[in-house]
């Protein structure tokens, strides 16, 4: 059969009769790329599901996106879909570390390679995904502890520090309160008095700063919030008991979104930590490299500073997200 424009695009419609189509027609189709996305729950994410939306665009990969509102159990269910509906490749930020291994080896049995963005999964067979990409979350901790360290190097007396996790069970909480409290321990004049999940939201943010203070009240020091979203929360919550961000208590974040560099250009955030959402492009071209069955790296870090208010005026025009 000879194929010109009306024949290919006639073919394609008739998929059905799949089994009739020539290699050269089938070299039209596009990728199908199904991702479950944890949910919307802060700026970071959303900026993750607009680089991810944008980079299949402007890559031709038809995107099958499912979004999991922070549940486990709807991430399970959206891969499963993915499977049934036989998608080229499967990719998702799993919202917690465990729980994952029956669905990835569905997966696998029905050879649909998995990557992972963002966060991490723990199991015991890491050929149940082909990549991980995303960034080093223990390292971001460590920067966080560093910087407080130096800040405080002249202080003699404690250091009496509040911690706003993020969501629990999830690889960036978990890496984030490892790599501070790596760092930080060197010095016993470093305390956490009070550490508590703000699930990485504002609201949830500003709720527990507002208990830490009811509780702790003036021998607050320092806040280490997981995100920025959650700072940003608490920062409200500092305010309305009366006191000064930044100045009464030092505030340590995480993300470095633009909310985050307007708190600091404000002078309510004295640091974030860059953890970069940006992974849309990336992970296109990770997509693109499995289906031409070339290898792909199994772990992928991206690459991130820390931007102390003192830099956030300058730095502030340059940020993407
Ligand atoms: O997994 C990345 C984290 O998830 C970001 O730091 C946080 O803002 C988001 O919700």
């Amino acid at each position: 059969m000879k194929l010109n424009r009306r024949t290919l695009a006639a073919a394609i419609a008739c998929a059905p009769l799949a089994g009739l189509l020539p290699a050269a027609a089938w070299a039209q189709k596009p990728i199908v790329l199904g991702f479950s996305q944890v949910g919307a729950e802060s700026e970071w994410r959303t900026a993750n599901t607009e680089s991810i939306k944008s980079a299949a665009k402007e890559a031709g990969i038809e995107l099958k996106f499912s979004d999991a509102q922070q549940k486990q159990e709807n991430q399970i269910k959206a891969i499963r879909s993915f499977i049934a509906q036989k998608v080229d490749v499967i990719a998702f930020s799993p919202v917690v570390e465990s729980g994952w291994e029956t669905v990835l080896r569905e997966a696998k049995a029905a050879k649909i390679p998995v990557v992972l963005t963002d966060r991490a999964v723990n199991v015991k067979d890491t050929s149940l995904y082909v990549s991980f990409m995303g960034s080093d979350f223990v390292e971001e901790g460590r920067k966080a502890g560093r910087w407080l360290v130096e800040k405080m190097k002249d202080q003699k007396g404690e250091v009496n520090i509040v911690e706003l996790q993020g969501t629990v069970g999830s690889a960036p909480a978990i890496d984030r309160k490892k790599g501070f409290e790596e760092i930080i321990k060197a010095d016993p004049k470093f305390k956490i008095i009070r550490s508590q999940t703000g699930d990485f939201t504002r609201a949830k943010g500003k709720e527990v700063m507002e208990a830490f203070l009811k509780a702790e009240g003036k021998k607050i020091n320092v806040l280490y919030a997981h995100n920025d979203d959650m700072a940003i929360g608490a920062i409200q919550a500092i305010e309305e008991a009366g006191m000064k961000p930044a100045k009464d208590i030092t505030i340590i974040s995480i993300d470095a979104v633009k909310g985050a560099f307007e708190a600091m250009i404000a002078g309510k955030l004295n640091v974030s930590v860059e953890c970069s959402p940006l992974l849309g492009p990336q992970l296109m071209a990770a997509v693109k490299d499995i289906k031409a069955g070339k290898a792909v790296q199994k772990r992928i870090v991206t690459e991130e500073g820390i931007f102390p208010m003192e830099v956030a005026a300058q730095e502030f025009p340059k940020r993407k997200y």
